[in-house]
């Protein structure tokens, strides 16, 4: 079972930026980055990368994974598929790709069963509570309202996050929590970490930046 350390989550979702060989270029500067200060990172490609991204030396996780039957079920994402593409893991539930909590829980058993990491999303501290019961690998406190607007949730609204610590160390203390939505730069890292969060989720702060590598190494610079 894999297991990280405070991770550095990168979700390239579907931005322009990545289309093509971008994809494996910002993986490949992910690479050197962790290779330099031994940092954990994680990206999560759109599904049809994540075959080329595999061969790099980082770990590469779907963005969504249904709760579809391995056969013939045409256009779904399945555990057992992006497992055989290179993929140890999969986000649930991202507030881009809302699914039913019952599948929620079943894709975190159906991962835990192949040997593959579960990062379960939640909008609000209702959702927190509802779905640290399924008892995922990483629980990901996101706030809809703040990503992608460059307003980091460790300032905007740090109470989220200690609330959700609180939450999910009550029901599931083994579950770790990140948090994500609008982080940039390694203040709101740094912020993140003392409220309780035990790694990041980030998309545009990374994506969006001038230079991948530069802002790959600041933020998980301080990471530790
Ligand atoms: O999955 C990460 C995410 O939704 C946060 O996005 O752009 O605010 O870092 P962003």
């Amino acid at each position: 079972m894999f297991t990280f350390v405070n991770p550095l989550v990168i979700n390239l979702k579907n931005y322009d930026e990545i289309s093509g060989e971008n994809s494996l270029k910002i993986a490949q500067e992910a690479m050197k980055v962790s290779q330099l200060n031994r940092k954990e990172i994680i990206i999560a490609p759109p599904t049809s990368s994540i075959m080329a991204l595999a061969e790099i030396n980082l770990p590469i996780i779907s963005q969504h994974v249904d709760d579809a039957a391995l056969g013939a079920t045409t256009g779904f994402t399945i555990p057992e598929i992006i497992k055989s593409h290179g993929a140890i893991g999969s986000i649930i539930n991202h507030s881009e790709h809302k699914i039913e909590h019952a599948r929620v829980s079943n894709l975190v058993i159906r991962l835990r069963e192949l040997d593959m990491i579960s990062i379960v999303c939640a909008d609000d501290l209702q959702e927190v509570e509802a779905l640290s019961q399924f008892s995922p690998d990483y629980l990901a406190i996101e706030p809809p309202e703040l990503i992608g607007k460059g307003i980091a949730v460790s300032k905007a609204n740090p109470s989220i996050i200690t609330d959700s610590v609180q939450v999910v160390k009550r029901i599931s203390p083994m579950v770790k929590v990140l948090c994500g939505a609008g982080i940039v730069d390694k203040t709101d890292v740094q912020k993140a970490l003392q409220l309780g969060a035990e790694g990041i989720l980030i998309s545009s702060g990374v994506v969006k930046s001038g230079s991948w590598y530069d802002k790959i190494l600041e933020l998980s610079s301080v990471l530790k």
